[in-house]
């Protein structure tokens, strides 16, 4: 077992622009990974999320050039990637190809922006970014949306195009879905702009309309525990487009829009009306986006102490409902249960990636232990476990 604790890279970023360049970086930006609290694979579903912001971020530098062209450069590879940008349009969203995968994110935002915003290419100066992030990738924390948040906070103010940060949201999942293509909503984009310290960022998928709610771990003397598998997932491949498409079937079959126009009281009709697999995804769907609904207001009548049940009936949910658990994560949960969390449940896409544990304090180390030695039993490779807090959103930093 290994503890990860968030490391400075703003100044990686900087030095990283610095030896591409020769020069200064006009400016420093950041955005934070996520940790989902509870509201998984509902927010495609037009429905309800539970995410916040976490400290370990990506931090971009940037500078301008004359020449019309945009150059990235990233610590995971130490080959820039440049193009006109006026070209970003043979790129995306069909020859995406053409480029490293790391470099469609940044590159898919700068193409987002313009098309969203109609401005030209011609019209904005041309840029060079270097990038470096503290957030793990593929551990479900969310490294893809902390990019597109850097980047498009980034691109916005330096270009003066004026998108708020539920724009920039939206920019980020285009990013995501056309340039880098994978098919997710826009959960992870939201949380990484409008994260706030201490609270979880309740999101209602539809309107995007958002509410505040504290957390207040700390002073409940509990902490968010990440238990990172190590087991790799990609949304852009398999099983994350797969488990969208049933939903979608399971919303044509109720004659819905979403599978947010259902309650749980639908549900024995929808269990006439569909075959089972599409059944116990909708199920899945229709209860997570209550969980989500019970968390805000237990969190708010009772403090986190009491929101245990609700993230492990989230968990048995995607395990046997939704079926995106793997075996790391179930061992991950039952270890941390074992050992006296309040409540576990994997995050984000699935298919690998993290659980989280909500743990008291003094329960940490018993915690982190348990599974490592529970990993270890299964014969799985080491997870990597660390504590995340709740924290604030992108920024232009100093
Ligand atoms: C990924 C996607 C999100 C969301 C989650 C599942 O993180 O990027 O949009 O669908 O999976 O809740």
């Amino acid at each position: 077992m290994t503890d990860a604790t968030p490391q400075p890279v703003s100044s990686a970023a900087r030095t990283l622009f610095t030896e591409l360049t020769g020069a200064e970086p006009v400016g420093l930006w950041s955005a934070p990974g996520r940790v989902n609290l509870i509201g998984e694979h509902t927010d495609y579903n037009d429905g309800f999320v539970l995410p916040f912001a976490i400290e370990q971020r990506t931090h971009v530098a940037l500078g301008t050039r004359p020449d019309g062209r945009i150059r990235v450069i990233s610590t995971v590879d130490p080959v820039p990637v440049e193009i006109p940008l006026a070209d970003l349009d043979l790129l995306f969203p069909d020859d995406r190809t053409d480029v490293p995968e790391w470099a469609t994110y940044p590159l898919g935002v700068a193409w987002a922006l313009l098309r969203t915003t109609g401005a030209r290419a011609a019209s904005v100066t041309g840029v060079d970014l270097a990038i470096a992030s503290s957030v793990p990738i593929g551990a479900g924390l969310s490294s893809s949306a902390a990019i597109e948040g850097a980047v498009a906070m980034a691109l916005n103010e330096t270009w003066n195009l004026g998108l708020d940060r539920v724009a920039l949201a939206r920019v980020g999942r285009t990013a995501e879905n056309e340039a880098v293509g994978a098919p997710t909503g826009i959960m992870d984009q939201m949380a990484s702009m409008l994260g706030r310290a201490d609270a979880a960022i309740f999101l209602d998928c539809r309107s995007l309309d958002t509410d505040i709610v504290d957390l207040g771990f700390a002073a409940a003397g509990l902490e968010l525990v990440v238990i990172d598998s190590g087991v790799a997932h990609s949304h852009a491949t398999g099983g994350y487009a797969e488990r969208r498409a049933a939903c979608e079937r399971g919303a044509v079959i109720m004659a819905v829009t979403a599978l947010r126009d259902l309650s749980v009281a639908d549900l024995p009709r929808a269990a006439e009306l569909m075959d089972d697999v599409t059944f116990r995804r909708v199920r899945h769907v229709v209860t997570e986006n209550q969980r989500v609904l019970d968390t805000v207001q237990t969190l708010r009548e009772r403090g986190p102490h009491a929101i245990g049940d609700l993230l492990l009936a989230s968990h048995a949910s995607m395990r046997d409902d939704f079926e995106i658990s793997v075996p790391e994560l179930d061992t991950a949960v039952e270890a941390a249960m074992a050992a006296g969390a309040v409540g576990a449940r994997m995050t984000g896409g699935g298919f690998g990636g993290a659980a989280i544990a909500l743990v008291a304090h003094d329960k940490v180390k018993t915690v982190k232990d348990a599974a490592a030695t529970a990993f270890a039993a299964s014969g799985f490779a080491p997870p990597t476990v660390f504590t995340v807090v709740p924290s604030s959103g992108a920024r232009n930093d100093p």
